[in-house]
Parts: C-alpha cells; structure tokens; sequence
C-alpha cells in the first residue's frame, strides 16, 4: 500500500456504499446483542442498497423473457437483454463476446469446460488457437470451481511458486512444453486475496497458443476488469458476490467456443428446430440458456455493476486498502497469530496486490473454534476451514483448513477493529463460553439464542441447518 493512501483521511471509517443489513443486530450468547460485524463478503456479499431498491423497481414488471407479447413481457425482455450490455462493458468485453447469464461461478465454469469438451471431441479449435487436441492448464491455487471442471478434461496442474515471478515462470516452462489449450486461473485467490497478473498470463497463454479463462469471482467484486485490453478470453463471476445476491452468475467471452459447444442446459429457448428425433441448436447466448432465465437475477447484477462502475477509483481502492492494511497490521502484531500469504512478492508485482481478503490461524485453537466463538460472543462473522481450495490448503500446512476473514464497500474499520479486539480477548482469556461438535460444525454448548420467527431453526441445536467447512 502506498503512503499516499495511509495518509489520507481513515476513508474507512464509514461503508463506501450502503448495504442490506448494515446495523443487522446479532445475538450474543452471554445475552444482549451488538451489531453484526460482516467479514465474510468473499462468500457471499450483501446487497447494494441501490440494487435492493432495483429490484423492487422492476418487480412489478417481473414476467416471462422472449415468451410473452404482454407489456410487461416485453419490459422484462428488455431488462434481460440490457443487463447483458451493461455486464459487457462492465468487465470491458469485445464487441463479438457472448455474454451469457449463469447461476452463478461455477456454473459458468462448468459451462465454459463442456465447450472445451465438446470441441476437442469435434474438430478442434480454428482461430487463434493452434492447438487443437490439447490440455486445460490450471494452477494449484485455484477454487474447486476453477479445477474440478477441468479435471474431466484432458489437463495439467501447476504447483505455484514461493513468488509470482516464480509461478508465472512455471506456468511457462507448461506452455511451452505445448498442446496447452487453455489456461485457468484465478484473477484474486479467495483464500488470501492475492491478485495474479491476469494480463502477463494472457499475453503467456496466447504466445503459445492457447486461451485464457479467469476466476473472477473475488477480482470483479473489488477491481477493475478490461478483457479486451487485458486479452482475457473468458472471464466467469458471481452476482452474489457482487452485491447483487439473486441467483445469477455470468460467463463473458469469445463467441466461437461458445458458439460451437454442446448446450449447457438441453430445453426450451435453445433451440432454432426441435423434431421428435433431432434438434438444430441456436446460437448466442440462448444457446447455454435454456429454460425461463433468471431475469431479477440479471437486472439486479446489471444495476450492481453500473453501481461498482460508478464508483471513484480511487476511493474505493483506498477504502478497500485502508481497510486491509489495519486488519493484516492488528492480526500481524497479535502474539499467537499467523497470516498466510501464497506470494513474497505480490504487494510489488506489477498488476498484482491484494483484494480485501485476509487469511489467518490462531496458534492453539481450531479455526472452526475460533469462528464459533466470534460469532458467539462477539458478533463477527468470518469464514472457516478449507474454502473449497484443498490442495491449496494442503500445500499450505493447513489441512483441518484457517480462518478468512474478507470485507468490501459496506466493511468500515470498526469490523476490523472487533475481529482483533476479539481474537486479542481469546488469547488473553480464553473462551468465555463451553463449545461443542455438532454435526461436525463447532457450536456454543446449550445456546438459547433465537433466529427471527420467520426463520425455521433455532442455531446451535441438532436441527440446525448443517455448514460446510469445505
Ligand atoms: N467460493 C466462496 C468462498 O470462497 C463460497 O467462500
């Protein structure tokens, strides 16, 4: 971080934007309650005010897209189709990308590997792409959702070095050794929020004759993304991520894999001509969409994106920083706490730094304990284990998985401050409550706290809804 943005006013103080559930009141477990302190943006954000409000704006409109001649058929027809506009020079895609609504990362990963299967089953590729019987490449950084696709297909996986330069070395050494058809990787890690130079790994990939994709789950949400300029073929990311959690996700990118690749979704919607024994699938992407889409989903991602893109650059980057320096400074000075890193040199790699994601452990305790505990008696709420990253986590030493804790334009530095304050208290003190093991989740002993009336459990007994720590 630069001194010029230590210098400047705490920024942090205050959210950038305002969230849903800002001054949500969370139980503690020695009674009373205290204001929820949200560090778990990376798993899931909340909503934008602005794109709440949009929602219910437009769903009143809310009707079937593509099916309907009815006036609000033609609205939400038209909602879907702008946010595909919006979403494209979001992420400053080309003029010929296909912009395709998914569920969400994952999905638009998986759809993207059906793609790739189905033409290295076909043909092969035509242009730009020399290497037409090849390997998805993908490192040992990535989420399951950028490797487990991969791992049906043809591939290799590089272990990452101590450093970026290193890595990006490793990567070559791969690329070079030839029949590489696509290279994936993250654009930010969601376990330590280092960001990875997604230009120099295009310009890598492309020298040797394959494509990238890029993870942008955790990058969209807090940096600016330009494919065209930054030669990123494929990008994939999350609305629920992106402050807009209504169950849409997006995949951008080059038309003739998407063009060519067998229907993510076999239905209505997809098709040109369907007979009893046959069909002749369209193209664009209706192809991968079958089914009534996700209209609320897509408008409501569309309005998040205009709001990020809205934002002053460097406001957000030094609310964001400022927020990340505090926390990594406070848990860094704390005796018994370790934060993990991947790259010694990811703060001075050119394109490179880190999102506002901070991965750390408490020596003594299980991270799973200390989740518990903050959200018990102190009211934060972080995420625990191995972040669907397990070879990463392995690597890293971690095999029973760390603590994350991740922040974004509603985080002020308080949060930050009552995740020290309560990890300091831990090790001082100790726990202040008995905790035990249910269905494999730590949970406070004989906890009475209530969920809303609406809500169906009661958090903490044996109906509770389980919660992966994977
Ligand atoms: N992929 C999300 C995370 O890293 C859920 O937490």
């Amino acid at each position: 971080m630069s001194s010029a943005i230590l210098e400047k006013a705490p920024v942090a103080a205050e959210p950038l934007l305002p969230v849903v559930g800002s001054e949500l009141a969370a139980p503690l477990i020695h009674g009373g309650h205290v204001r929820y302190a949200n560090l778990d943006y990376a798993a899931s954000a909340p909503a934008v005010e602005d794109v709440a409000a949009h929602l219910s704006e437009v769903l009143p409109y809310y009707a079937s897209v593509h099916r309907g001649a009815g006036f609000a058929s033609q609205v939400s027809t038209s909602v879907y189709e702008n946010a595909r506009h919006i979403v494209a020079g979001f992420v400053g895609a080309r003029a010929d990308d296909t912009v395709i609504f998914t569920r969400n990362t994952t999905d638009s990963l998986n759809l993207l590997a059906g793609c790739v299967q189905s033409l290295l089953a076909g043909n092969g590729f035509t242009e730009g792409v020399s290497n037409a019987h090849g390997e998805v490449l993908y490192l040992d950084i990535e989420h399951h959702a950028n490797l487990l696709p991969w791992q049906g297909l043809p591939h290799r996986s590089v272990v990452a070095g101590q450093s970026l330069a290193s890595t990006l070395s490793r990567v070559e050494t791969q690329l070079r050794a030839g029949n590489v058809v696509l290279l994936a990787v993250t654009g930010a890690s969601n376990v330590t929020g280092e960001v990875l130079p997604v230009a120099e790994l295009a310009a890598l990939a492309h020298q040797y004759g394959a494509r990238i994709v890029v993870d942008a789950a955790q990058l969209a949400p807090h940096r600016r993304i330009d494919m065209a300029r930054d030669g990123i073929d494929f990008l994939a990311f999350s609305g629920h991520k992106l402050y807009a959690p209504f169950g849409s996700g997006v995949l951008v990118g080059r038309p003739d894999w998407l063009d060519a690749g067998t229907p993510h979704l076999a239905g209505g919607g997809a098709v040109k001509d369907v007979r009893l024994e046959s069909v002749r699938w369209t193209e664009g992407p209706a192809r991968h969409e079958a089914g009534s889409p996700n209209v609320l989903g897509a408008a409501t991602l569309a309005r998040a994106a205009q709001v990020l893109a809205g934002l002053d650059a460097d406001e957000w980057h030094a609310h964001e920083q400022q927020l990340r320096s505090h926390l990594v400074a406070g848990l860094s000075e704390t005796d018994g706490v370790t934060v993990h890193h991947l790259f010694s040199d990811a703060d001075t790699y050119p394109n490179a730094g880190s999102i506002g994601v901070v991965n750390f452990s408490v020596e003594g305790y299980d991270a799973g304990l200390v989740a518990a505990y903050l959200s018990a008696e102190h009211g934060v709420g972080v995420r625990d284990g191995k972040f669907c990253a397990h070879p990463l986590l392995r690597r890293l030493g971690l095999p029973s998985g760390s603590l994350r804790a991740s922040f974004g334009v509603g985080s002020r530095l308080e949060d930050a401050d009552r995740l020290i304050a309560g990890i300091r208290t831990l090790l001082a003190d100790g726990l202040g409550w008995d905790y035990v093991v249910d269905a494999g989740r730590w949970v406070p002993a004989n906890d009475s706290r209530s969920y809303p009336a609406w809500a169906p459990n009661t958090p903490g007994t044996a109906g509770a809804a389980p919660c992966t720590t994977d």
